[in-house]
């Protein structure tokens, strides 16, 4: 593994080998076991889009690996003015042991890690956020037990959250199904690949969707570069919430998780919400011990 560009790119193994990790680091961080692993490193975080999870969580995470972050706003470096990407991959590659980037284009992901020499890994892209999708990975391990065998489904936008835990559900031996409108579903090519490779589902029907689901899923109807489409969103994904009536065709022991930041009433109500506040913020704490994995196997001498 040397760059984390989508989970496409990951075998089963390498993300259970990653999950496996992680839970060691958690329970390390938990105990006040210190793990410097990754001291002396740097690694620069590029943001075009805002965070709060991806940002703290990458922060912390190389602070307590004994390395260090720098936080590069596209606002304040020349990326932001028009410096292509192939230029700044070959300049940061010679001060950083590692690019996180938070992006619009899967390709500039791509193009990073073609022309930099450095690990590479995506911190959400309009394509997809394979970050999350290991840290709800191991959200779904602790809590159930196991992944495989689980059914899993998601309920919204076919975005970028989609895409990747289809991909990630699939990898790790879940039933995967997605109920979301016609006309908003995941990316064609992932889709045909998961009904390959796996039993995937894809319905506007999200209580066909949610039937004897263990897992739960859902995210904003508007992502970060659609503000202008919200209102239109909202009515073409009215009928898309996580709420009781979704929640009683579910098992009754079915976990409910959000990638966060949620809008209440959109895409889940508050009472869904509160009801399963607990797994939806272990799921975000488990950003910072998924991504210490992923920086300790992508970094580490
Ligand atoms: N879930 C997630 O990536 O959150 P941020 O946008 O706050 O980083
Ligand atoms: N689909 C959302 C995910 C945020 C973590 C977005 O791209 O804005």
């Amino acid at each position: 593994m040397k760059h984390l560009l989508k989970l496409m790119d990951l075998s089963t193994n390498e993300i259970n080998e990653i999950l496996n990790l992680a839970d060691q680091l958690k329970y390390e961080k938990k105990h006040g076991i210190e793990h410097h692993l990754l001291k002396g490193k740097t690694l620069g975080m590029i943001f075009l889009k805002s965070s709060t999870r991806t940002r703290v969580s990458f922060e912390v995470g190389m602070y307590d690996l004994g390395g260090t972050a720098l936080f590069l706003s596209s606002n304040d470096i020349q990326l932001g003015r028009g410096e292509p990407v192939k230029d700044t991959a070959r300049v940061l590659s010679g001060y950083l042991d590692g690019i996180m980037i938070r992006t619009f284009k899967q390709s500039d992901v791509e193009t990073l890690a073609e022309y930099g020499n450095i690990p590479i890994i995506n911190g959400l892209t309009d394509y997809c956020h394979p970050c999350q999708v290991l840290a709800d990975l191991m959200t779904i391990r602790e809590i159930k037990g196991s992944i495989k065998g689980n059914k899993f489904c998601y309920i919204g936008d076919g975005n970028n959250m989609a895409n990747s835990l289809i991909v990630g559900g699939i990898k790790m031996g879940m039933s995967v199904s997605i109920g979301c409108p016609d006309s908003h579903q995941p990316d064609p090519e992932i889709m045909k690949w998961a009904s390959e490779n796996g039993d995937f589902k894809c319905t506007s029907d999200i209580y066909e969707a949610a039937k004897d689901a263990d897992v739960l899923y859902t995210d904003v109807w508007a992502s970060m570069g659609q503000e202008s489409e919200a209102e239109r969103r909202k009515k073409i994904f009215a009928g898309y919430q996580i709420n009781d009536s979704v929640m009683a065709v579910a098992k009754p022991d079915a976990i409910v998780l959000h990638c966060l930041p949620a809008h209440r009433e959109e895409e889940i109500t508050a009472k869904v919400f509160e009801e399963h506040a607990k797994e939806i913020f272990e799921e975000a704490e488990n950003r910072l011990h998924a991504q210490k994995a992923v920086l300790v196997k992508l970094l580490k001498d």
